[in-house]
């Protein structure tokens, strides 16, 4: 049994940590539609010190959360994913143009997904997958930008997602995306809350146990966007990181700031390896 970590933390009081039985198949595969051959389990990144493998969030879940995600027909994401591919092509802003009119097919940006976060030059920062479809729709087509984790956004990125399913997160750490990197790893150390928590302190230390009534995943984003069956709706990876920054009693960051994108870098980079999955199903 892994040892329960927080030893002598005054979280402990709170919040435990009750070792689980194991996954709900440790052979299960995650092949959806019959054809997507998903990376579920990939040796863990150069970078990470503290872990060998890396783990799907989907290996977490129960059977029959697993089942939603085997088949698009199954998948309540998808709903979403048909309606992003009606405004891809719909005409918006001043402009008058369409995703398509420039991009011609959302399967056109196949394999986007998997490398976002990434360095932009002309803005000489890290861009999301959202900022990157902001800077479109307002400094492309001239429209207003979308909320960043609102409806219109977050069914774009499942689109997005959805096309590059199967390929191998792969965001780049280095160069010139090396100090955002660096914050975000500092962030997923730093203990935040009443509770004294940090991400690495479930996700890292405890990945595997019980918590509460929830079965602990390694926090992976390649997932994203989530359905969640608690919410019934799709779930932005900046949403996932405030719900989990306050369960720790902590004040969290607002989606889109500096500090949720180095985040987002920090994590995505510790999924490198994994298949690009969104939209995927959870609890
Ligand atoms: C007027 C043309 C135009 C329109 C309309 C447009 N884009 Fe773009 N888009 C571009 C250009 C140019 C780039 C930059 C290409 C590059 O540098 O890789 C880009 C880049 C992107 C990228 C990043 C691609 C990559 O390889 O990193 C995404 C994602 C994207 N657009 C999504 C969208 C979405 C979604 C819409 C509709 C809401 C949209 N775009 C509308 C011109 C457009
Ligand atoms: C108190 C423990 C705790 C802390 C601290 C915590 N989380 Fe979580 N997190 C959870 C639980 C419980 C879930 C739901 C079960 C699961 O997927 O692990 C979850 C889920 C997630 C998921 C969704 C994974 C998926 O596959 O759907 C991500 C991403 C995530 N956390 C990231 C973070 C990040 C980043 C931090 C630090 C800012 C963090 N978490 C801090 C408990 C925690």
């Amino acid at each position: 049994m892994k040892a329960l970590a927080l030893k002598g933390v005054a979280a402990v009081s709170a919040l435990s940590f009750v070792a689980a039985s194991a996954l709900a198949d440790e052979n299960a595969n995650l092949v959806v539609n019959g054809e997507i051959d998903m990376t579920i389990r990939a040796p863990a990144p150069d970078h990470m010190e503290n872990m060998s493998e890396v783990m799907s969030g989907w290996l977490f879940r129960s059977s029959e959360t697993q089942a939603l995600q085997l088949d698009d027909f199954e998948n309540p994401g998808m709903i979403w994913v048909d309606d992003a591919r009606e405004v891809f092509a719909s005409e918006s802003g001043s402009g008058g143009e369409s995703c398509a009119s420039c991009h011609d097919s959302p399967e056109a940006l196949a394999g986007v997904r998997a490398v976002y976060p990434k360095w932009d030059e002309e803005h000489g920062e890290v861009q999301s997958l959202e900022m990157q479809i902001n800077e479109c729709v307002t400094e492309r087509m001239g429209g207003e930008p979308w909320k960043y984790t609102g409806g219109t956004m977050v069914n774009m990125t499942a689109l997005l997602a959805s096309v590059s399913r199967g390929m191998a997160v792969n965001v780049a750490i280095d160069g010139p995306a090396q100090s955002t990197w660096e914050m975000g790893r500092d962030l997923y150390y730093t203990r935040t809350g009443q509770l004294e928590l940090s991400c690495a302190n479930c996700h890292e230390d405890n990945y595997g146990n019980m918590i509460r009534a929830d079965h602990l995943s390694q926090g992976q984003i390649n997932g994203f966007p989530v359905y969640r069956l608690k919410n019934a709706k799709l779930n932005a990876v900046h949403s996932r990181f405030k719900g989990c920054v306050r369960d720790t009693r902590a004040q969290t960051y607002s989606p889109g700031s500096p500090e949720f994108i180095a985040l987002e870098l920090y994590v995505a980079s510790r999924g490198n390896g994994l298949s690009v999955e969104g939209p995927s199903v959870r609890n």
